[in-house]
């Protein structure tokens, strides 16, 4: 290693309204691999992460629990970073996209874009719930599969047939929120234009960057670029839409009242603010990093389904807002369990917190998925049985088992004191594999150097077999022997800990102090320990995967399969401002008994009642003429009344002198209230 090179590394900002599973560990655990395995070289090198807050799913989920979208995400990033943190992931900084930073890096890009004449305007046409008032994403129309005729599918493709579609072709399309029908509207809407950034694309994302050390890096993986070619051949990129309109949390767009920048605008911007925030903490230049020339790094671990974002979208914002470009995007596959798609019913879609809940080691995760993991954009098997065996085997059959087998002499023995090791081929052999191991980690070759790892721990252990020191122990004349030979072992169990402490960072910690030495670096594998060097008692470093474990981890998983429910999920309001004694007594409600009750010629929605409040009667109109088909019905039963209600004028229909309670749900069902019996028109009710 020669020179010490900047970098930045960041994993995709997670959603804030969702659970962490072990897919997201596979990409934030491949991250952190990485990352460590960097600093460890020695190089400056940052992580950055973020919830990635904004958009209408985390405005609906935050309605839904009666909170503000704030305070939502405030909990869920708290929650998020517990998870990652107890898997070991070693962010530098991990932020939110609903910061100060991030306001103001998503205005002065959006600023320089539209300065280079690169944000047009055009009215749309998309669907529009009329009963929420918000225009709906894809995913939150559904309906008929225009194809198939599958019930119930998502606005952008049939998850039956795979058709995919936009979401006015669905048949007998409902809002997935209120279940009204929608219909469309026309809004204004900025857009990125993309189209006029062909050139520069077909050039980044088939281009490399040399590195400060004169390294040459590729972009795109040869997968990705592939990729990237089918899209940006035909020379009809579309402008990307970049707005949205209110009701929506987000950003608002500068001169644009009313318009918020769409998620995808601000969070990957989210990853320049969490690393403005960090600069701004632990004092670096921020600008050295994202200047249009900066020599510094750049890289972005990503799930395959955001290349476009990362490969096309987010270049073309940073380039054109005269920032630096990335250095690579590095996409990776998707997780299955035992061959299939991550399941709620079959326990299998494992939330990081059930997993740490549980009580299983992270760490056996981690080194099970860098086993795993290659530079290359596959698809990654979690296969349980597998899991357990090769845990078992290689990390605490190969690898612990090293110290464990040659610790106990040294202790008793000699102290706990080392010999000169100076000669040894094994080491010399374990030491000799250093560069090759660590290029394999620096291209993301981890199964590579993991095999390269535990074929050095089989040398270890032929070496422990060929030598025998259980019986040199009982040949008092072979004493000196044995203490080379344990004094190597020790050596070479620190020699693999160097090689696995990307991988096992809690390990690597946990060793160093049975080691008695400082945190390991990756230059600690080219050399020994002194002679006279002194280590502590051995504890023991890692249990076994019992298979009663994985079971318990599925069964907490595992979600009774719900009938499919056509009626949409309750979405509950947000509760209104406290109001004190005082405030709720200004309402004065009373109990009414219904006298008449009418339809309104010329209304669909009005009813015509005559109530009887006790010390008068009175006749109101009420909106709830869809609910009640048959208001004849209604009379003689008792409602409650707002007595104090100011009169209002319904119109063409006469005055309307109060009003008469009901419940309301998300389909604008009304449900007037029952009294019990005992209770007499003109009653107070509070
Ligand atoms: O796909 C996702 O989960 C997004 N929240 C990733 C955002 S990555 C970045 F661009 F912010
Ligand atoms: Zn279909």
């Amino acid at each position: 290693m020669t020179q010490t090179r900047k970098i930045l590394v960041t994993s995709a900002l997670p959603y804030a309204n969702g659970n962490i599973h072990l897919g997201h560990m596979v990409e934030h655990i491949q991250t952190d691999i990485w990352v460590r395995f960097q600093k460890s070289r020695g190089h400056e090198c940052y992580y950055v992460c973020a919830d990635d807050t904004h958009g209408t799913p985390v405005m609906l989920a935050a309605q839904k629990q009666g909170v503000t979208p704030e305070a939502m995400i405030a909990q869920v990033r708290e929650s998020h970073l517990a998870d990652f943190t107890g898997f070991g992931i070693g962010y530098d900084n991990y932020y939110s996209t609903h910061s100060p930073e991030n306001a103001e890096f998503s205005r002065e890009i959006y600023l320089k874009l539209k300065a280079n004449g690169k944000i047009a305007t055009r009215t749309i046409e998309q669907l529009y719930d009329p009963e929420k008032n918000l225009f709906l994403p894809d995913r939150f129309v559904k309906g008929e599969c225009p194809k198939c005729h599958a019930k119930d599918q998502y606005g952008d493709n049939c998850e039956v047939c795979g058709t995919t579609y936009s979401p006015t072709e669905l048949i007998h399309p409902y809002s997935a929120i209120s279940g009204a029908t929608p219909v469309l509207k026309e809004s204004e809407h900025f857009f990125f234009k993309l189209g006029e950034c062909a050139d520069f694309l077909k050039q980044w994302t088939s281009g490399n960057s040399t590195l400060a050390n004169g390294a040459i890096q590729p972009h795109l993986q040869a997968e990705a670029l592939n990729k990237m070619n089918e899209w940006l051949k035909d020379d009809n990129l579309s402008d990307w839409d970049i707005s949205r309109d209110a009701p929506y949390f987000g950003f608002e767009i500068p001169d644009a009242p009313g318009k918020y920048f769409y998620v995808w605008l601000d969070a990957p911007i989210g990853y320049m603010a969490s690393f403005k925030n960090l600069c701004d903490r632990i004092g670096v230049n921020f600008n050295d990093w994202f200047k249009a020339d900066s020599e510094a790094e750049l890289y972005h671990f990503i799930g395959k389904d955001i290349l476009y974002f990362h490969a096309l979208f987010w270049p073309a914002t940073l380039h054109y807002s005269q920032h630096r470009i990335p250095t690579g995007v590095f996409a990776h596959g998707f997780l299955t369990v035992d061959g299939q798609k991550m399941s709620k019913s079959r326990g299998t879609f494992i939330t990081a917190r059930s997993y740490l809940e549980q009580g299983l080691n992270p760490e056996w995760m981690r080194y099970y998925f860098a086993a795993k993991l290659n530079s290359k954009i596959e698809d990654l098997d979690l296969n349980l049985g597998d899991f357990i065996a090769r845990v078992n085997s290689d990390l605490v059959g190969k690898y612990i088992n090293i110290a464990a087998r040659a610790a106990g002499f040294i202790a008793k023995r000699f102290d706990g004191c080392l010999l000169s090791v100076n000669d040894s081929g094994l080491l010399r052999d374990l030491m000799s594999q250093s560069e090759t191991i660590a290029r394999d980690f620096e291209l993301r070759e981890y199964a590579r150097a993991l095999r390269d790892v535990m074929a050095l721990a089989d040398v270890v252990n032929e070496y422990v077999d060929a030598n025998k020191p259980w019986e040199l122990a009982k040949q008092p004349e072979q004493n000196e022997r044995l203490h080379l030979v344990c004094s190597e072992l020790i050596n070479a169990f620190r020699i693999l800990t160097v090689y696995l402490s990307p991988v096992l960072p809690e390990l690597a910690k946990k060793a160093a102090v049975f080691l008695n030495i400082p945190e390991l670096i990756w230059a600690d594998s080219t050399s020994v320990l002194p002679a006279g060097h002194v280590i502590h008692n051995y504890v023991h470093l890692m249990q076994r995967v019992e298979q009663q474990q994985v079971d318990d981890l599925i069964a907490a998983n595992k979600q009774s399969i719900q009938p499919p429910v056509q009626a949409v999920a309750p979405s509950y309001e947000p509760i209104a401002p406290i109001a004190s004694f005082d405030d709720f007594m200004k309402i004065d409600l009373r109990v009414a008994q219904v006298l008449a009750c009418d339809k309104v010629e010329g209304s669909s929605k009005l009813l015509k009642f005559r109530v009887d409040l006790g010390f008068e009667q009175r006749t109101i109109f009420s909106g709830i003429a869809a609910s009640y088909p048959e208001p004849g019905k209604l009379v003689g039963r008792k409602v409650i009344v707002v007595a104090n209600f100011a009169s209002r004028k319904m119109a063409k229909f006469g005055l309307s002198e109060g009003m008469i309670t009901s419940a309301s749900g998300p389909d604008h069902q009304l449900f007037l209230l029952d009294v019990d019996s005992g209770a007499e028109p003109g009653m107070r009710v509070g």
